[in-house]
């Protein structure tokens, strides 16, 4: 059983295969944490309430820690009660085992305030996620001042690091990785969305590797403000503490109503940094994206956006819908300026109908032409926003979030529409009702492209006010939940300016994510590689484009850098030479050829595009018998050498495997060893140093892709 309560010592043992997590009850009734690390052989080898180290006093142990009860460490929950009273004393009620869930109930019974702590075990890749429900059994209101998911404790050592996410637009998922010495660090968000400024992402090791040393991570499935603290003193251990950020929120829990909080995904790896990653790249293949298109294979598409920004019109769209066509693209998706008066990024938005200068008849006749080429078409929208020059501001200038007698902020030249409203909530479903039901729309890319400032909601009461920051992604998951199970031939794409809104949050709804503005083939990959910690390759969207201008990669570098999840091509068609067709149709196939093994397998890094002369990147399928290794080269980083020895991983000692270069029928054979020789010797990747001299010109950048195939199950 992965939960177990052991009656004797009051104690609850949640086993996944590799981890082990254990609390109990102390002598007066109060849960405590006591273990999160390396599953152990028996119960009786995991510590028990009185076998953490006492320093200053306390132990920092409490596993649901509140503001109260001579506690002054980061809490999980701060409320105010309807006396002023501000201590919340909970205590233990009862427990029940549902499956793989235990709930734990906990209650503070003079004021009714009952508090339930889920846990939900994926044992196959030790993750368990946790969650709170707070419901108000008394007659009186009461106030939430904070309310988090979770608290979770790690052994606290001098070798600790702590490994999060950051960057800002065009940038984002940057991997930064620091000694935790005392104090607090806050990774969070206050713009209303994830941000591109940090992920809601943490792991925290000590001296691990790719393959080995522990690691402890968690992801927050949370698009609003959010917030992780670590915390150290100099207790035994270093507390972590997730959840809804309590920046500018309360939220009045009313009686017999419900607060139900975001889920705070953690788990342990034994094995280094790689199986941290690819647990949680499974994690949310097979538990959080939506599963009935999870495991469904992403098509390649084109997004016009680069090539035609907002001068969309039907023939200028067509023209590229059959030059996409030409080399292989599945899906082609018209982005923004197809709609109001929407000729640059000062108006339009909010005004969902079709531009009729540029679509005199609408969008069917471009849908059915895509169509015709044998391609599924797609749509950009941004439903939150609004620009002030629209008919939906001159209508109703008062949807927007804002605080009366405040100037209302601009960026992008947008305003935000205030979603916590039912009147605004109830306007996106019409509006996009209307569109996915008069046109046969496959795919949607809902972008969302600034941050909230003043937060007003000044229709509704002063002390419900600050509810807004719940409310608004409440109502977005309401929607995308609606229009999902109303439109399950459509596939969604997440957006907001790039990354902006990349958590387990919104991927309970969306297909996949744009990952960032930023196209160039070289600078992305730092962003990939970020991103690779914390997301499945199968939900990061790359494109292929000409940033940098067409002659600044080769187009195959290009390619490979985009191959490294799901591919996309943005770059203009019309600029494409008979060679860069027949080069991007090569590609395509390519892909097409290896896609399941990078958007299904097992991704392992090779290399660190920021420590190294080259980025490497390996995909292993589940029985390891296909394999992909993209190759791409650094070259911001001198170095005299004419060969790069790259060492394979995961493959199985002694089966045989072929490494190929080419596209089916034309593959040619680099090399047969056993799969114990390609991790121990590897194999060269010839890449001249001598390539440096030509600094500035196009084949500065190098780059090559290889399938890896078992021949046989035994070398002998
Ligand atoms: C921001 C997105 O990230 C881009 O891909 C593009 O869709 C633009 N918005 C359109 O305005």
């Amino acid at each position: 059983m992965a939960i177990t309560y052991e009656g004797k010592n009051k104690r609850w043992f949640l086993e996944t295969e590799n981890m082990g997590y254990v609390f109990g009850l102390d002598e007066k009734g109060k849960l405590k944490n006591l273990y999160w690390g390396s599953k152990l052989p028996r119960f009786d080898d995991y510590p028990g309430v009185n076998d953490l180290v006492v320093m200053d006093r306390y132990t920092w142990n409490d596993e649901f820690s509140v503001r109260g009860e001579k506690n002054n460490v980061e809490h999980c929950l701060k409320v105010e009660y309807y006396d002023g009273v501000r201590d919340v004393v909970l205590n233990y009620v009862n427990f029940e085992i549902k499956g793989d869930q235990l709930i734990i109930k906990l209650l503070d019974e003079q004021y009714g305030l009952s508090v339930k702590l889920f846990y939900r075990l994926i044992e196959k890749y030790d993750i368990i996620e946790r969650w709170v429900e707070l419901e108000n059994n008394s007659d009186k209101e009461i106030k939430i001042e904070d309310i988090k998911s979770a608290s979770l404790y790690v052994e606290n050592s001098k070798k600790a690091s702590l490994n999060y996410l950051t960057g800002m637009w065009g940038s984002e998922f940057h991997l930064r990785k620091e000694k935790i010495n005392e104090g607090s660090k806050v990774l969070e968000s206050r713009v209303g969305k994830t941000s591109a400024y940090m992920n809601p992402y943490f792991a925290i090791d000590y001296e691990a590797t790719e393959e080995r040393g522990k690691v402890y991570f968690g992801e927050l499935a949370w698009s609003g403000n959010w917030k992780i603290s670590i915390q150290k003193r100099i207790y035994e251990r270093i507390g972590i503490i997730s959840g809804i950020n309590e920046w500018d929120f309360t939220y009045i829990l009313e009686p017999s109503k419900k607060f139900i909080t975001p889920k705070f995904v953690f788990g342990f790896s034994n094995e280094g940094f790689s199986k941290a990653s690819q647990n949680l790249h499974h994690y949310q293949l097979d538990y959080i994206l939506p599963q009935d298109k999870a495991h469904k294979i992403r098509k390649v598409l084109y997004n016009s956006w680069e090539a035609t920004t907002f001068n969309v019109t039907e023939e200028n769209q067509k023209i590229l819908a059959e030059k996409a066509a030409k080399i292989g693209v599945e899906l082609f998706v018209i982005d923004d300026g197809w709609f109001g008066q929407r000729n640059d990024d000062h108006a339009g938005l909010g005004d969902w109908y079709v531009n009729k200068e540029k679509f005199p008849n609408g969008l069917k006749p471009l849908i059915e032409y895509v169509k015709s080429l044998g391609m599924d078409f797609g749509i950009w929208v941004e439903p939150e926003m609004v620009n002030p020059d629209s008919d939906l501001y001159r209508n109703h200038p008062d949807w927007v979030i804002n605080f009366p007698n405040r100037p209302r902020s601009l960026q992008r030249n947008q305003l935000i529409l205030n979603l916590a409203r039912q009147d605004v909530k109830q306007f996106i479903i019409n509006f996009m009702d209307k569109l996915l039901t008069e046109n046969d729309i496959d795919f949607v890319k809902w972008d969302m492209n600034r941050h909230i400032f003043e937060s007003g909601w000044s229709e509704t009461e002063v002390k419900k006010q600050r509810e807004i920051w719940v409310k608004y992604i409440w109502n977005l998951y309401d929607i995308w939940k609606y229009l999902r199970e109303k439109y399950p031939q459509v596939t969604f794409e997440n957006c907001s300016s790039g990354g902006g809104r990349v958590d387990l949050g919104i991927m309970q709804y969306a297909d996949q994510v744009w990952t960032s503005d930023n196209t160039d083939p070289f600078d992305r990959l730092e962003i990939q590689e970020g991103f690779s910690y914390a997301y499945a390759p199968k939900i990061m969207m790359g494109w292929v484009t000409d940033w940098g201008g067409k002659e600044a990669y080769p187009l195959e570098y290009r390619f490979h850098s985009s191959m490294m999840g799901s591919l996309g091509i943005g770059a203009d068609l019309n600029k494409f030479s008979e060679k860069d067709f027949e080069i991007a149709k090569n590609q395509v196939q390519f892909y097409k050829e290896i896609r399941k093994i990078v958007q299904e397998g097992y991704q392992y890094r090779l290399s660190s595009v920021t420590n190294e002369r080259y980025f490497a990147v390996q995909y292993l399928n589940e029985d390891k018998s296909e394999g992909v290794i993209i190759y791409l080269r650094n070259p911001m980083r001198f170095g005299l050498f004419d060969r790069v020895n790259l060492k394979l991983k995961g493959l199985e000692d002694e089966a045989l495997y072929t490494i190929y270069e080419g596209v089916k029928d034309e593959e040619k054979e680099v090399i047969t060893l056993s799969g114990k020789a390609l991790k121990e010797r590897g194999i060269i990747i010839e890449d001249s140093s001598k390539k440096f001299l030509t600094y500035g010109k196009i084949d500065h950048f190098f780059s090559r892709i290889l399938k890896v195939k078992k021949i046989s199950n035994n070398i002998k």
